[in-house]
């Protein structure tokens, strides 16, 4: 089967790291042909528009999209395309999937879990209110629906990928009525994995575990407030956003995205590190159905980083964008010669 993907290279090193990415993704010879659709600064110059109708047309053909980063102007009005796609093809679940590369990271050996944020409530829903000069609201949404379905997310995920535990990451002791819901709600849908270890946390106990052992914690589900710091804390653990793949995944489309910024102070000079990239097209190979190339891909960085002399600029090692992705291609080729 074919499988033509929406390709949004997005704004800043996008464009270099995207190219990193397809040179490794045609190395695997799967049968993917990307469909590459511009957006951001770029397209607001050309064409007048942060986000070109043939971006959402190519993404409604496709259903499956790969962005690179994309730049928010600050106050200009414009807003954010990540939360615009997000919203519009309803992609409830931001699934962040935190591993250890290596000896980057040498305080943090062995880490390997994965968040399951809820994406579309809680206070990001933008319900705020300003009440006087010296008082503002914003009002925090949970529902059951929402919360029912990102837990069915993590529960179905943790029975494919034969994981042990979920936490569920609430601060349910104050906020009673809306933490409560989400965390009625969880409990509901792990009655229905009895093989799943549950296990409950306040978020606050949750960081506190994570910086001392994460190696103790498999997968995280919680809501979007919550899942969006740990999000950060926990790639922080691994050697920053760089090396961290992540995925917006909805009943009918999926989005996968690096999720580190545009990088503007080195785009261009072809030193941006393209792992968190390539890392993400292997989540999106994997969510197509090929489990043993996404695994080799992910070997092949690890085993790429396990000689500083492979390190990138940003490690203060020696190698370039092309340079790094023809060595991850490499260790790739060497491992599917072996298996
Ligand atoms: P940033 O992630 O672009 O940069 C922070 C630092 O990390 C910089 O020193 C940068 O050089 C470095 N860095 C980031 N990715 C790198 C990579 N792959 N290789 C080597 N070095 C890397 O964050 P910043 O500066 O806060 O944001 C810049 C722009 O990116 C803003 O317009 C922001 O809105 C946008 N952004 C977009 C995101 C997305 O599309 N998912 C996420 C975060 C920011």
């Amino acid at each position: 089967m074919k499988h033509l993907i929406t390709l949004i290279p997005g704004d800043g090193i996008g464009p270099e790291i995207s190219q990193a990415m397809m040179e490794v993704i045609k190395a695997t010879e799967l049968p993917i042909t990307w469909e590459i659709t511009p957006a951001g600064l770029s397209t607001l110059e050309s064409e007048g528009s942060l986000i070109p109708q043939s971006v959402f047309d190519s993404i409604e053909r496709n259903r499956i999209a790969l962005k690179g980063p994309l730049a928010t102007p600050i106050g200009k009005g414009h807003r954010s395309l990540n939360v615009l796609l997000r919203k519009k093809y309803d992609l409830y679940a931001c699934v962040r999937p935190v591993r250890s590369i290596a000896n980057i990271s040498p305080k943090f050996p062995g880490v390997d879990l994965v968040i399951f944020r809820e994406n579309t409530e809680d206070l990001y829903m933008g319900l705020e209110e300003i009440i006087s000069e010296d008082e503002a609201h914003s009002i925090k949404v949970i529902t059951r629906s929402a919360s029912t379905r990102i837990a069915k997310a993590a529960y179905e995920y943790a029975v494919k990928e034969n994981r042990k535990k979920v936490t569920i990451v609430t601060k349910a002791n104050i906020m009673k009525a809306s933490d409560g819901l989400f965390l009625e709600s969880c409990r509901a849908v792990a009655a229905l994995y009895p093989t799943i270890i549950t296990d409950e946390i306040l978020i606050d106990n949750m960081c506190l575990q994570l910086v001392v052992d994460p190696t103790r914690t498999d997968i995280i589900l919680t809501e979007n407030l919550y899942g969006d710091i740990l999000s950060d804390l926990c790639a922080g653990l691994v050697g920053g956003l760089g090396f961290v793949p992540g995925a917006n995944l909805g009943q009918d489309f999926a989005l996968f995205e690096s999720v580190h910024g545009t990088a503007p102070d080195i785009a261009g000079l072809g030193i941006a590190n393209p792992t968190a990239m390539i890392l993400t097209s292997a989540m999106m190979i994997r969510h197509l159905g090929y489990e043993k190339e996404a695994s080799w891909i992910e070997e092949a960085i690890q085993t790429v980083y396990s000689d500083p002399n492979n390190y990138t600029k940003d490690l203060q090692g020696p190698l370039n964008t092309v340079e790094i992705t023809s060595e991850i291609i490499k260790a790739y080729l060497a491992l599917k010669g072996v298996s």
